[in-house]
């Protein structure tokens, strides 16, 4: 039996300040072997930062997954490479970084759905399956997949594809977390695992420059990463047998204070 957190978008230095301040209580208290969580907004909002990657690993994080934003801070470019920080294993071929991390027998693999993402991307299904076929002619089978993406029915056509081949695939990108938990043909899912950071704005930004934009067609001022009011940290905890999901639930702990788990239900 493997124990694997699961961890949505981190967003800005609050969220990496929710991060570091309980992952390793929590990893400790439940006996976690492995760790994902999504970074593509952990430095200031956008993208994740040569310095802020080396941060959060150091805090007990094994990979860092990505999205939409995952270039936005260059300098982390040349070290993908050979940091465990993954892209969306659908970018085209000849963009830097790689979409599937292995170690021991965990796979991790980072997609990114289509929808409302303005980015060239290659199909997502042809680029899931064709992965998922690799890894099983290897041998792997405790696979987990970050989908990250605008539309939940994407995420359940990926899911829908792979249930029954993967361990887990949970949805990132929206952050907001959803209730829709389950585990079905021995596969987790869940839509959106929901941020980590700042909880009364707009997902982790200050609401002003975004209400804005959406009132006048126009941005006036740079999109700020809130840094008042309640903090939440949210994740999920997978408990995988022989590749299989056997039980998971979502901890979550707003400022200090631990809210109601929210268990999967088994299908
Ligand atoms: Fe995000
Ligand atoms: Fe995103």
């Amino acid at each position: 039996m493997i124990k694997v957190g699961i961890i949505g978008d981190i967003v800005g230095r609050i969220g990496r300040r929710m991060l570091i301040t309980n992952l390793a209580k929590i990893k400790e208290e439940y006996n976690i072997d492995f760790i994902v969580a999504n970074t593509e907004n952990a430095s200031g909002g956008f993208g994740i930062s040569y310095k802020n990657a080396n941060e959060i690993l150091k805090s007990g994080v094994d990979v860092l997954t990505g999205g939409n934003h995952s270039f936005d801070k260059t300098d982390i470019i040349p070290f993908m490479d050979t940091l465990p920080i993954l892209r969306p294993l659908n970018f085209p071929n000849e963009v830097p970084g790689r979409g599937i991390y292995i170690k021991d027998n965990i796979a991790v693999i980072n997609a990114m759905g289509h929808y409302g993402i303005n980015i060239n991307l290659d199909n997502v299904f042809f680029a899931l399956e064709n992965a998922i076929q690799s890894l099983q002619k290897q041998g792997i089978k405790n696979i987990i997949v970050d989908f990250h993406a605008e539309a939940s029915s994407e995420k359940r056509m990926a899911f829908c594809m792979l249930r029954g081949r993967i361990s887990a695939l949970f949805g990132t990108h929206t952050h907001i977390g959803s209730d829709d938990l389950h585990i079905q043909n021995d596969s987790f899912y869940v839509s959106d695992l929901g941020l980590c950071g700042a909880y009364d704005g707009v997902i982790g930004m200050d609401y002003e420059a975004p209400l804005y934009k959406a009132k006048m067609g126009y941005g006036k001022s740079c999109y700020k990463v809130l840094d008042n009011g309640n903090n939440i940290f949210q994740m999920v905890i997978l408990s995988i047998e022989d590749g299989k999901c056997k039980e998971a639930f979502k901890l979550r702990i707003l400022n200090n204070r631990r809210l109601d788990d929210i268990r999967a239900v088994i299908l």
